[in-house]
């Protein structure tokens, strides 16, 4: 067996090392604990990251940010159907990121260890609703102001809140026993 980890290997194999030349003397015996002991990066970085932990578990996080990227994509949307006049699409794409119920219950869902989160994401949707509204009305200069309007929630909410990822296990601790219900959906 190969490995690029030549202390590692020292320490697997012990005696039957073969009594090659000895390299380079190594006084400090292959210590499998150094590691361990130091903060994972991901500490690290939460450590110098002053935003506001939103909690939840990898399942959860993986979900927010596959919401977020396809918000990114409705704003998109929005503006190049805008480009050309094309109003179904424009409220189309609005709708995507607008309050509706379902919205509504991922939203309270994310922000259940985070006091404050909910709300915030429920004054976003319910900006995006005007997006929808501008275009109903044939209103371009309406829609450009709704857009510009929605996406300063969109900056003051990243501006303010950072995923605070954590096992399940913690998280359900945390959320006073009850698991973490989530449905299927990705
Ligand atoms: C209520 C809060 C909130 C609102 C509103 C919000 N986001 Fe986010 N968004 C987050 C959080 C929290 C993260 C994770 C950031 C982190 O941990 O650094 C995130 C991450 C993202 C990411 C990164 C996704 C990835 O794959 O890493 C994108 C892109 C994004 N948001 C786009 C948007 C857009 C566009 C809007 C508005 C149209 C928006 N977000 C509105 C909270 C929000």
């Amino acid at each position: 067996m190969r490995t690029v980890f030549p202390l590692l290997v020292a320490a697997a194999c012990g005696a039957s090392t073969p009594p090659t030349p000895a390299p380079a003397t190594s006084t400090t015996p292959p210590s499998a604990a150094a590691p361990s002991s130091a903060p994972s990066a991901h500490a690290i970085l939460d450590g110098m990251d002053d935003r506001t932990p939103v909690p939840m578990p990898p399942h959860m996080a993986l979900h927010q940010k596959a919401m977020m990227r396809d918000h990114l994509e409705a704003v998109q949307q929005v503006l190049d159907a805008l480009a050309v006049s094309d109003w179904a699409r424009v409220e189309a794409a609005a709708s995507r990121i607008g309050t509706s119920p379902e919205m509504a219950q991922t939203c309270e869902h994310m922000g259940a260890a985070a006091p404050g989160f909910t709300e915030q994401s429920l004054d976003f949707h319910a900006r995006a609703d005007a997006i929808a509204q501008a275009a109903r009305d044939h209103d371009a200069a309406a829609v450009l102001r709704s857009t510009s309007d929605t996406l300063s929630a969109c900056t003051a909410c990243h501006a303010r809140w950072r995923q605070q990822v954590e096992s399940a296990a913690d998280y359900g601790e945390r959320m006073g026993g009850a698991a973490p219900q989530h449905g299927a959906v990705p």
